[in-house]
């Protein structure tokens, strides 16, 4: 299939977004820039659409797929409204997050297909702030379900070039509105327990939706791999995301120890015939002697980090470097949601100094 590519301008943005939602209404796919990552979306009430999506992904369909809302009027026809608690918790969540970077876990509405949900019950529900995804959003009238815009396995996309890698001749429409801001993924919460549980870290920090509901708890799979016969509460946590070509280690300690180590074990595995990356950071990039060094940001903004990180590792992907040493990061604020990617990207190998 042909792929059609537009620029966003000012200019034709309302054009456009009635172009995506024609696609939408006849269930194609179209990919857009949300405020985290490029997003692959569908007519999500269709059920055909999310097969598709499943389809261009390449994508496991028992992982489910997040709708986007333009509105909380849509936001009540997509979730059961008989649990006062539990509504009232994605009400006051709502109110600080949304529109933004936050996904809300509740117990679907009858008339969401189970083919969106992964099989699943429960829903999956995010309101974005982008300016292009809600003019998208606003104008097409129906959730739209879209997982991010790459090939599964692969990093997720922050930028229009991203998605052309992986979706060029696959789908219907690519929207191209630059880079995004954030650049990981947005919070997964789980609100149909007793306590809200996070499922995946994200730019909303727990301590910030614990200001709001008090208290929150982490879903294990956040901090270690899962097994296969396990199945964690985001079905996606199980498998290797956002994972480069090349085997990649992550290594922790004290920074002097760390550049030494990987400068070491680099220079051993070069002499072995192998080509190495780094994963370093402005202020140590220029004390590595690797193939190829790239800074994913400077340690004075953990944003700046999760902005690059997804764009580096398609780089070394590019760079064809077949092992990768990566600095870590500590936990706190957006640090959390760097460090469960870089995890993941890694297969949990970590060297602790
Ligand atoms: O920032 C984002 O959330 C981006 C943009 C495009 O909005 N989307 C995104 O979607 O990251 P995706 O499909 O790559 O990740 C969705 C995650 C998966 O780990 C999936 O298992 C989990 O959300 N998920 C979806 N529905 C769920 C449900 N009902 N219960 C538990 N986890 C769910
Ligand atoms: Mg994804």
């Amino acid at each position: 299939m042909e792929t059609k590519i537009i620029h966003i301008t000012k200019e034709n943005i309302e054009a456009t977004a009635k172009e995506a939602a024609d696609v939408w209404a006849q269930g194609g796919l179209v990919a857009f820039p949300t405020e985290t990552v490029y997003g692959l979306g569908g007519n999500g009430l269709n059920k055909e659409a999310s097969k598709k999506i499943y389809a261009a992904k390449g994508r496991p369909s028992d992982n489910p797929l997040i709708l986007h809302i333009a509105d909380m009027e849509q936001f009540y026809t997509l979730i059961k409204t008989d649990n006062a608690k539990i509504i009232a918790r994605a009400e006051a969540l709502a109110d600080v997050f949304w529109p933004g970077p936050l996904t809300m876990i509740l117990p679907k509405a009858d008339n969401i297909p189970y083919e969106t949900t992964g099989g699943l019950d429960t829903v999956a529900i995010r309101m974005p702030s982008h300016l292009v995804a809600r003019a998208l959003l606003q104008e097409c009238k129906m959730p739209i379900a879209a997982p991010s815009a790459n090939l599964s396995g692969r990093p997720s996309p922050t930028s229009a070039s991203h998605v052309i890698e992986d979706m060029n001749g696959r789908i219907e429409m690519i929207i191209d509105g630059g880079d995004v801001g954030i650049g990981v993924e947005s919070t997964i919460i789980d609100l149909t327990g007793e306590v809200p549980m996070l499922l995946r870290p994200g730019f909303v920090t727990p301590e910030m939706l614990q200001q709001v509901l008090g208290t929150v708890e982490t879903d294990a799979a956040v901090y270690r791999q899962v097994g296969k016969d396990v199945h964690p509460k985001a079905p996606g946590m199980k498998y290797r995301h956002y994972a480069p070509k090349a085997s990649m280690v992550l290594v922790e300690g004290a920074q002097d120890k760390v550049i030494t180590y990987i400068n070491e074990e680099a220079k051993k595995k070069r002499e072995q015939g192998l080509r190495i990356g780094i994963m370093a950071t402005d202020e140590s990039k220029e004390l590595y002697k690797a193939d190829v060094v790239i800074s994913v940001g400077s340690r004075i903004s953990m944003d700046s980090v999760a902005h690059n990180l997804f764009r580096a590792l398609r780089d070394f992907d590019e760079e064809n470097v077949d092992f990768i040493y990566s600095e870590s990061f500590d936990t706190s604020g957006c640090g959390f949601a760097v460090m469960n990617r870089l995890l993941k990207a890694a297969g949990h190998q970590v060297v602790k100094l």
